[in-house]
């Protein structure tokens, strides 16, 4: 008896389709089957409202276009599909599934900023204020929805019971351009009769310190404002609305300061019990300022919200030089410390952090200004009293406890992880416990580095959204988490930085800070205008997203190709370069062995490469034919000026060869092969010791692996000496650092500036793990079609990866006994694949849907 299912269908990239900004949202589907080699040819979609598309021929079941009315602002709409397959079967009806919108035109919105007046503000990162109104419910409530947002961070109560369990809501987006807000269902937080609406608001990215350098405060505004509107239906039909406006009451509440980067102090003493509850006496409470917010800037979500993902316990108590009380959690995270406390009142336990230590103490210097340090004022119980703050977040591993009254006992400190709640959809494991632990932390920098946006690095004065880093790490990135709401919100963003700048920023949001006040085109940073948007087409197939971008995508090249001129060369302006390769001098990161002009000329290939093929498959023919003339031009440019007849690049270094060979910029099979052979030669010069900074990481192996040199790629990825990707690992680490040796041989902390324990960009190398160690890569955008070919090697004994595609889940693991390897392969319905065994890898042996268990045995045929 065989089987045929529809999972319940999903809405464009959103987690949780409540309240989301698009009109039509496209649709998804993954069927789940027995039947081998099941590809769809029809599908029928049935929507709530009595819409259905009848019988559709097509193949089609990944962000299908909405195939009915367009959702109004707030409309509910369920949609349930059934597909049929080219062999005749049939599904039943998938189970409904809902979707929701947000308020769609910015006239819905009544809300007016509601602002603390300046007497309960100070200086940024002060006091946090408590904002908030009672109202009173005419009858039972059929359904309530808050739409809310802030300038600043906040956290919303109803009725004493805080809303959701969003994590440093709203984020940061570029406010100047765009603000999102959050929809909840809060039905089952209101009552018939009298009730009550509150927030607590901090100065977050929109008024606090943000910034290298000491950062700035107050870059988007000076005064901070809750937007929130709450809408109300009854179960008679008929509706209230209750927004923010001059009604609301202002008073200080118990955070007395809140800062993204030094921390939060909390003086429990000082909560008003009962506050966000009705009965409360806020005769004294001030009235809420009202100021202009323009209400066009407001946007729905496309991914989730932040929120804390996991709770560790420490494991082990340590004591500092000088008889402190650090705690160990054994990984380095992105979040903040939960503690459970007893004491007398007005007693203060103070919580520093740090990523290492030094000599048995904190690491601070590596912070910079950023003081991670959280404070918590006992109210004086007599029951313990539990505390986390709401308004920071801090990258640690070690948290130093001073002032605990009595003993600290197991479960009094726990450490909350916090990050964007993307949906974990890629894992690898092999047989070498150093490479999976790799691969760990590269799971973990992602997670420490995606609070909200993409960022630099969780812990110092900086997370920032650098461009350079997420481009690229977008490969890694989009298969380990479905990270493509958020990262299209991002690239909106960049979208509108460019628009309003001329360029694209190296950061994003962009916020103009010393050194570097100006906005100025760089080389592989700016390419993330390019490479995100094709990378994440290249994983989910979402074609739109390469049609939003594409108006960022062709400019970042025009301005390029302009600053190239008629050399066709882009060899002026500052750059960033091959960006910490482990020869830069510890102070001079940009100093590199790799010409700067040579990395950014490399790029201008790549990028006008790619949007000539973005150009086609949007059907601007003309475009495309314009693109590939650029690429073709500037890449004879390249070959001419950095590459001698014989293959010999310029620079020779390790970046350089792998640049030219990955970006297909050098003429002729025979010079290519050359590359590869110097290529080749000089990571055996190094002793199969890492040369590549941030530009040549994510490519070096690929570059060794189309070389025919995949066991010198496994030998610079299994080195574990001084710089490697596992000297990190046998130094403890749990996270990726930012420079090869973050920490020296001798466990002292690296002194230059750019010593992060947490960025994920050398990670980047886990994309080449994914594909070639394990073999599983798209030959399709969107996964479609596979191509399955791992590469055996570095004396591993097996390994494999699994991916939730939007197809549904692949798999692939090969294990190695004597000469035979194993491989098994897993795929989704309505996918195709052509599996290359690791004993006949030129050759491709066609599969569909189903599992496929190969027996590979050296010069024998496949069983
Ligand atoms: C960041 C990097 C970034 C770089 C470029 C650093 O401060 O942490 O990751 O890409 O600056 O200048």
């Amino acid at each position: 008896m065989t089987f045929l299912n529809v999972e319940p269908v999903t809405f464009d990239h959103h987690r949780d389709p409540l309240g989301i900004g698009e009109h039509a949202p496209r649709l998804s589907w993954i069927i789940q089957t027995d039947i081998p080699g099941w590809l769809q040819q029809a599908y029928e979609i049935e929507l709530s409202d009595g819409t259905s598309t009848g019988f559709v021929e097509s193949g089609e079941s990944v962000l299908v276009p909405w195939p009915g009315e367009p959702l109004g602002s707030r409309e509910r709409r369920g949609v349930r599909v059934r597909v049929h397959g080219a062999d005749g079967s049939a599904s039943g009806w998938s189970p409904w599934s809902y979707v929701e919108a947000g308020l769609l035109d910015p006239a819905d919105w009544q809300a007016r900023a509601a602002a603390p007046p300046w007497d309960l503000l100070a200086d940024s990162d002060g006091p946090a204020p408590l904002l908030r109104r009672d109202f009173t419910l005419r009858g039972p409530v059929e359904r309530a929805r808050l739409y809310v947002t802030a300038h600043g961070t906040y956290e919303a109560e109803i009725n004493g019971r805080v809303v959701g369990d969003d994590v440093l809501a709203p984020g940061w987006t570029s406010y100047h351009h765009r603000l999102r807000y959050r929809t909840h269902d809060v039905t089952a937080l209101l009552r018939e009769g009298p009730n009550t609406i509150g927030a607590t608001l901090a100065d977050g990215w929109y008024r606090g310190r943000i910034g290298f350098a000491g950062g700035r405060s107050g870059i988007y505004g000076d005064r901070t404002s809750l937007i929130a509107q709450l809408e109300i239906t009854y179960l008679d039909g008929t509706t209230d609305t209750v927004a923010t406006d001059s009604a609301w009451r202002c008073a200080p509440g118990p955070v007395t300061a809140a800062s993204l980067y030094d921390g939060e102090t909390h003086d429990a003493r000082l909560l008003p019990d009962g506050w966000s509850e009705p009965g409360f006496d806020a005769s004294t409470w001030l009235p809420a300022e009202v100021l202009h917010h323009d209400t066009a800037l407001l946007v729905a979500p496309t991914g989730p919200p932040v929120r804390r993902t996991e709770v560790l316990h420490p494991i082990g108590v340590l004591t500092g030089p000088n008889g402190e009380t650090i705690l160990d959690f054994g990984q380095n995270i992105a979040g903040r410390l939960r503690i459970r406390v007893q004491g007398p009142a007005g007693h203060t336990v103070s919580l520093r952090h740090a990523e290492v230590l030094d000599n048995g103490a904190l690491a601070l210097r590596p912070l910079r200004h950023a003081a991670a340090h959280d404070r918590y004022i006992l109210r004086g119980d007599a029951e313990p009293e539990t505390w986390e703050p709401r308004f920071t977040v801090h990258g640690f591993r070690y948290a130093q406890i001073d002032g605990w009254p009595g003993d600290l006992r197991h479960g009094d400190v726990v450490a909350v992880v916090c990050h964007t709640d993307m949906r974990p959809i890629g894992d690898f494991d092999c047989s070498d416990p150093l490479l999976s632990r790799l691969h760990d932390n590269v799971r973990w920098s992602m997670r420490g580095n995606y609070v909200d946006l993409p960022t630099d690095c969780p812990q110092r004065d900086e997370r920032l959204g650098w461009t350079g880093d997420i481009q690229v790490f977008a490969p890694t990135a989009s298969f380990l988490y479905d990270c493509a709401g958020p990262l299209k919100s991002w690239l909106a963003d960049l979208s509108a930085e460019h628009r309003r700048h001329g360029t694209v920023p190296v950061f994003v949001p962009w916020i103009a800070l010393e050194p570097v006040p100006d906005v100025l085109p760089t080389a592989a940073w700016g390419d993330a205008a390019v490479v995100v948007p094709w990378t994440l087409y290249q994983r989910t197939g979402d074609l739109e997203l390469l049609r939003e971008q594409y108006p960022s995508m062709s400019a970042w090249v025009d301005q390029i190709a302009g600053l190239a001129g008629e050399s066709f060369l882009w060899d002026t302006g500052p750059q960033l370069g091959d960006w910490l390769d482990p020869t830069a001098p510890p102070e001079r990161p940009s100093e590199a062995q790799t010409d700067p002009a040579l990395v950014a000329t490399a790029y201008l290939v790549h990028s006008a490469g790619l949007v000539a093929e973005t150009a086609t498959l949007l059907g601007r023919t003309g475009d495309a034919a314009r693109y590939r003339e650029l690429t073709e031009r500037v890449r004879a440019a390249f070959d001419t000026v950095y590459a001698t007849c014989d293959g010999k690049v310029s620079s020779d270094s390790q970046t350089a060869y792998a640049l030219a060979l990955r970006f297909g910029l050098l003429d002729g099979a025979e010079r290519r092969a050359h590359a590869g052979e110097r290529l080749v030669e000089l990571v055996r010069a190094n002793g199969h010791r890492i040369g590549t900074g941030f530009v040549g990481t994510p490519l070096i192996c690929d570059a060794l692996t189309d070389a025919g040199a995949v066991e010198d790629a496994y030998r610079l990825l299994l080195q574990t000496e001084c710089p490697s990707w596992l000297y990190a690992v046998t130094m403890g680490a749990t996270t990726i650092w930012e420079r090869w040796d973050s920490m020296l041989p001798d466990g002292t902390v690296n002194p230059g500036e750019m010593t992060s324990f947490n960025h994920y960009a050398f990670g980047a190398v886990a994309d080449w793990m994914h594909r070639t160690i394990a073999g599983l890569a798209p030959a399709a955008p969107g996964y479609r079609r596979f191509v399955i070919r791992p590469r055996p090697g570095g004396g591993l004994t097996h390994a494999g990866a699994s991916l939730d595609t939007p197809y549904g889940r692949a798999e692939v693991s090969w294990k190695r006994t004597g000469d035979q390897v194993t491989l098994v392969v897993v795929l989704p319905a309505n996918t195709t694949a052509a599996v290359h065994l690791p004993t006949d890898p030129d050759n491709a042996i066609e599969v569909g849907a189903g599992r496929h268990v190969f027996q590979c045995v050296p010069g024998k045929a496949a069983l």
